[in-house]
C-alpha cells in the first residue's frame, strides 16, 4: 500500500493502474464542475494513469463529440486553472459518453460491451472504477444492475479491480445509512467501495495527521493535562442557493457535522495509528467515533446543543433573505441552519476536555477552522502587573479560506514595562511551499484509482457518526424539543449560542 503522504514532499507518486473511469450522472452538476476540472488538473499534473478513459453515463443521449463540449465549458467556468491546449485534446480523445437509464437493465449489457470495446482498443485490461454522482436514492439500484450485467468483479478472482466510488448524502439517519451500506453491499465487497467525504482530500485536513505525528513538541500535550477544550468552526456566508428543496429535508446538522465536522474531529483526536495504511489509520478514526458520548436524555441535549434559522439581515452590506423566503423552503420550515453542539470523548486522553463544534449557513464570513486552546499557566507571576491578559496558547488549523496553522502565544511588547501580550505564529501553506493547493477531488480520484481508501470512509464509521448524532435530530422533531432560536443573517449565529460555552466562563473564538 502507498504511503497516503507520498508526494508532499515532491517525491514523485507511483502512478495509478490503467483505468476507465464510468460516471453515473456524467451530465449533472457535480461531474461537470468538481470531477471533470479536477481530472483535468490531475492531466495537466501528469498523474493520471496510462491508459486511463473516462465514460460518461446518463440519461440523455448525447455523442461522444457533444459531451466532450459539454465538459469542456465545464473545464473553462470551474477549473482552477487553465488547461494547456495540448492537455486537453490528449484527454477529450480518451472521453465516451454512454447512455444508461438508471432503471434499465439492458443499457448496462451495453455499457458492458462499449466497456469491452474500449478495453481492447486500449490494449489491456482496465479496472473499472465506477463514479455514482446520483441521488443515494439510485445507489443500490445501480450497484445491482452494474452486479447483473457481470461488471462487478470479486477482490479475489476477479481480473481486474471493480471498485465504486459515492458521493454524500449517505444516508439521512442510523436506519437509511445502515440500508445504503447493505444495499452497496449487496454487489460491492467493503474494501471495494469509497465514500467520499470531500473535507478528507483538503491538504489542510490531511496535514492534521502530519502535523500531530511528525512534530515531537506537540504531542506530548495533545491530551487532558494540557488541552483545555476545542472548537471546531464550519460557517458559510452563502445561503443555500438553488439547494432549497434539498436543503430544506436536510438542515445543517446532517449537511455539514454528522460527515465533515466528525471527519475532522476524529483526525483531531486519534491515537497513533499503526501505520497509515486504510484500516490501520481508520480503525483508530472509528475508536474516537465510538468513544463520543452518546445523547441519552432530552435533558443532556436541551443542554449541551443549540439549534437556529436564519432570518433577513445583511452580507457584506448587502440584504439578503431569510431562510424561509428562500426558494423551495416550506413557509414554516422548522429546519437548522445553523448548530452548536458540546460534544465529550469519554476516553483517558480527552476525559473531560469538551469540544464545541459550531456550524451555519449566512453567518459573516466563510471560515472552517480547528482551534486548540490549552489551558492558562498558573496566574502567580502575572497577577499583580498591569496587563492585558495572560491569555490562553491558542493552535488554530485553517482549513478554509485560508490555508495554515497560528499559534497564538504570550509576549513581551517591547517598553520598559513587563507585560504580557499575545502575538500570533503562522504557516501559511501558500507562502511556504510556494504552490496552490490541489482542489480535494483530484487527491481523491487519484487514490480510488490506486485502490487506496485512507482518505475514504468506511461503513462502521458513517455508522457511529449517524449514532451520535440521531438522538439530536429525533429530539428535534419532537413536540417537546427545545426552541429553534433564530438569528439575523451576517451574525454568529443565535445568541444563545454563547450559552453553551458560558457556564465554564468560556466563550466562541472571534474568528
Ligand atoms: N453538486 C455538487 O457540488 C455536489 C456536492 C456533493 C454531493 N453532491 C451529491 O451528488 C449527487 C449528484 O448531484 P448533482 O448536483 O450533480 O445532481 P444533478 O445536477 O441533478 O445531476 C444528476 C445526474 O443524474 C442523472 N440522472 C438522474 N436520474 C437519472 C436516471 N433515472 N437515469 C439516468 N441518469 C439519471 C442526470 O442525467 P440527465 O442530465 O440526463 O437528466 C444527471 O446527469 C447528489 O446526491 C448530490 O447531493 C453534489
Amino acid at each position: 500500500m502507498d504511503n497516503p503522504f507520498a508526494g508532499a514532499s515532491g517525491e514523485r507518486l507511483a502512478r495509478a493502474p490503467a483505468t476507465a473511469l464510468v460516471i453515473f450522472g456524467a451530465t449533472g452538476d457535480l461531474t461537470l464542475r468538481k470531477l471533470i476540472p479536477a481530472l483535468c488538473n490531475l492531466a495537466q499534473d501528469d498523474y493520471l494513469p496510462t491508459p486511463f478513459v473516462v465514460v460518461g453515463a446518463s440519461r440523455r443521449e448525447i455523442p461522444d463529440e457533444q459531451y466532450r463540449q459539454m465538459i469542456l465549458e465545464g473545464i473553462r467556468e470551474h477549473s482552477r486553472r487553465k488547461i494547456e491546449d495540448k492537455i486537453w485534446q490528449e484527454f477529450s480523445e480518451n472521453v465516451f459518453y454512454h447512455q444508461v437509464r438508471f432503471d434499465n437493465q439492458n443499457d448496462y449489457h451495453l455499457l458492458k460491451e462499449r466497456l469491452d470495446n474500449i478495453c481492447r482498443q486500449k490494449g489491456g485490461n482496465l479496472n473499472f472504477l465506477y463514479y455514482l454522482a446520483t441521488s443515494p436514492s439510485y445507489f443500490g439500484l445501480i450497484s445491482e444492475n452494474l452486479h447483473q450485467a457481470g461488471l462487478v468483479e470479486s477482490t479475489k478472482h476477479g481480473l481486474r479491480r471493480t471498485s465504486v466510488i459515492v458521493e454524500k448524502p449517505f444516508g439521512h439517519d442510523l436506519d437509511s445509512a445502515k440500508r445504503l451500506n447493505l444495499e452497496l453491499k449487496s454487489s460491492f465487497e467493503e474494501k471495494q467501495i469509497f465514500r467520499i467525504d470531500h473535507y478528507l482530500g483538503k491538504e489542510t485536513v490531511q496535514n492534521i495527521l502530519v502535523f500531530r505525528f511528525a512534530n515531537g513538541i506537540f504531542e506530548p500535550l495533545w491530551n487532558y493535562r494540557y488541552i483545555d477544550h476545542i472548537q471546531i468552526s464550519v460557517a458559510e456566508n452563502v445561503g443555500i442557493g438553488r439547494r432549497g428543496e434539498y436543503f430544506d429535508k436536510t438542515g445543517i446538522v446532517r449537511d455539514i457535522a454528522q460527515n465533515h465536522i466528525l471527519q475532522v474531529l476524529s483526525l483531531l483526536c486519534i491515537e497513533p495509528p499503526v501505520s497509515f495504511t486504510a484500516d490501520s489509520v481508520r480503525d483508530e478514526k472509528v475508536k474516537v467515533l465510538k468513544s463520543i458520548r452518546r445523547f441519552t436524555t432530552p435533558q443532556q441535549i436541551e443542554t449541551c446543543t443549540i439549534r437556529g434559522q436564519y432570518i433577513k439581515g445583511y452580507i457584506n452590506n448587502q440584504a439578503v433573505r431569510g431562510y424561509t423566503e428562500e426558494d423551495g423552503v416550506a413557509k414554516n420550515s422548522t429546519t437548522e441552519t445553523f448548530a452548536a453542539l458540546r460534544l465529550e470523548i469519554d476516553n483517558w486522553r480527552w476525559a473531560g476536555v469538551p469540544i464545541y463544534i459550531r456550524t451555519g449557513k449566512r453567518l459573516p464570513k466563510r471560515i472552517t477552522e480547528i482551534s486548540v486552546l490549552f489551558k492558562r499557566p498558573p496566574d502567580i507571576l502575572f497577577k499583580n502587573l498591569s496587563y492585558r491578559g495572560v491569555d490562553q496558547n491558542v493552535l488554530a488549523i485553517q482549513i478554509q479560506p485560508r490555508e495554515g496553522i497560528s499559534l497564538k502565544i504570550c509576549s513581551k511588547p517591547p517598553g520598559p514595562r513587563l507585560r504580557a501580550e499575545p502575538v500570533v505564529m503562522e504557516f501559511n501553506y501558500g507562502h511556504s511551499f510556494g504552490v496552490p493547493s490541489p482542489e480535494a477531488y483530484e487527491r481523491l480520484l487519484l487514490d480510488a484509482m490506486k485502490g487506496d481508501a485512507t482518505l475514504f470512509t468506511r461503513d462502521d464509521e458513517i455508522e457511529e457518526a449517524w449514532d451520535i448524532l440521531d438522538p439530536v435530530l429525533h429530539h428535534w422533531e419532537t413536540k417537546d424539543s427545545p426552541p429553534l432560536y433564530t438569528y439575523e443573517a451576517g451574525t454568529w449565529g443565535p445568541k444563545e449560542a454563547a450559552n453553551l460555552l458560558k457556564s465554564s466562563g468560556r466563550r466562541w473564538r472571534r474568528l
